[in-house]
């Protein structure tokens, strides 16, 4: 598979950098995909997945890298977009001396790239990582690090779901609106207390019974439903997806009565299309990337030294970014998933330009 985009590709540039590594004795193999640092170093999560063949894992972080440029750029932050895969079964291959190899690896781009947490990986390998570099996020606050990243995300997400009520009914409060969430997991658990806090009723699923009894316990009020399909049909007026990717495809989007979309979960889009079919529904979708950043934002505050309110400041102005892109959606007449990308090349150009300008 090529890395390289073709001198005559009118695209977006293309990555920067991609990085093999390998440790034979401790069974590392890694790719580390640096897509722009035009904004600053590249930030992303490592992925630890048994990927079928090394063409599925580079073509993965390929994918994700790009992903978090964007991001990154949307989210305000001073960073630019990569990603990290190591290819094994973490339940396998996971060892003190690979995590450390890894780590090395990633000291060795001398602070391009910092890693985080992501599939497979958490605090606490974090933690080992940052044993062997300085160039690691999503550490244990006992290591000075963020900890738990879905407090914030979900702090971003409510933002960006209060924006997008604003744009469809005039008002951001969620008082007396019925909101679906998919996914009672860590995020949509504080989720689900933003929005029983701010009034709004609130309907869910999971297929872990143990989600749903956290909610019988802490929210009784919460309406349970069977499965995504009964979310997705019940009379909603927002449906938050916090699972898997791909909540909103040729499947549920024309069965769905909510009229925003506003959720945690990666990859929201099944494929391209979607959104396209979602504004001729009349549905609002605002983009999974701009409002389930509060993650990144969390786990960047590290580099500073983290603050949890300086933190948290920043992820409630995902509330102004969605707002922004939503209006320029109806200026430019098009999806708000396209207006967030044009957005975020439009800062990775404008601010990334300025390192033109000699410094002396
Ligand atoms: N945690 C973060 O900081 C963060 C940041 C950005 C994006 N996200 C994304 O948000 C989503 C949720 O993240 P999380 O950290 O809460 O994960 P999690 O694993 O804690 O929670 C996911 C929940 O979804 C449930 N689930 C799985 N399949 C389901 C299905 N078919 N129907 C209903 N429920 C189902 C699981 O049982 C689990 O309770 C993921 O897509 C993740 O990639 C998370």
């Amino acid at each position: 598979m090529g890395v390289f985009v073709s001198t005559d590709d009118p695209g977006p540039a293309g990555h920067e950098q991609v990085a093999f590594c390998q440790d034979r004795q401790s069974g590392l193999k890694a790719i580390i995909g640096i897509y722009s640092t035009a904004l600053g170093p590249a930030l992303g999560g490592t992925r630890f997945y048994p990927y079928a063949s090394e063409e599925a894992a580079l073509a993965d972080v390929l994918d994700l890298s790009r992903g978090m440029a964007y991001k990154n750029a949307l989210a305000g932050l001073d960073l630019g977009g990569g990603k990290a895969v190591i290819w094994g079964d973490p339940d396998q291959v996971k060892s003190e001396a690979l995590l450390r190899a890894y780590g090395r690896f990633v000291q060795s781009l001398g602070g391009r790239y910092y890693t985080a947490c992501d599939v497979g990986t958490y605090v606490a390998d974090m933690d080992v990582i940052a044993r062997e570099t300085r160039y690691v996020t999503g550490r244990s606050v006992e290591h000075g690090g963020a900890g738990d990243s879905s407090v914030l995300t979900a702090w971003g997400v409510f933002q960006g779901m209060r924006a997008a009520a604003e744009h469809v009914w005039g008002s951001p409060g969620l008082r007396g609106r019925r909101v679906g969430v998919a996914g009672l997991g860590k995020v949509g658990r504080h989720l689900t207390g933003h929005l029983v806090d701010d009034g709004a009723e609130v309907v869910a699923t999971d297929v872990d019974p143990r989600a749903l009894e956290w909610a019988r316990t802490n929210h009784p009020g919460v309406a349970l439903v069977a499965d995504t399909a009964a979310l997705v049909a019940a009379d909603i007026d927002v449906y938050a997806p916090c699972a898997l990717g791909g909540a909103l495809n040729d499947d549920t989007v024309p069965a769905l009565r909510a009229r925003v979309v506003a959720g945690a979960a990666n990859n929201q889009l099944a494929h391209p299309g979607i959104e396209k079919l979602l504004a001729d529904r009349g549905i609002l979708y605002a983009p999974d990337y701009v409002v389930n950043a509060g993650g990144v934002i969390q786990v960047a505050d590290e580099i500073e030294g983290f603050n949890f309110d300086r933190a948290k400041l920043r992820a409630t102005r995902i509330f102004d970014t969605t707002r922004q892109i939503l209006r320029l959606a109806d200026e430019e007449g098009v999806p708000p998933a396209v207006a967030a990308d044009r957005l975020a090349e439009r800062r990775m150009a404008d601010v990334g330009r300025l390192r033109a300008i000699h410094l002396g």
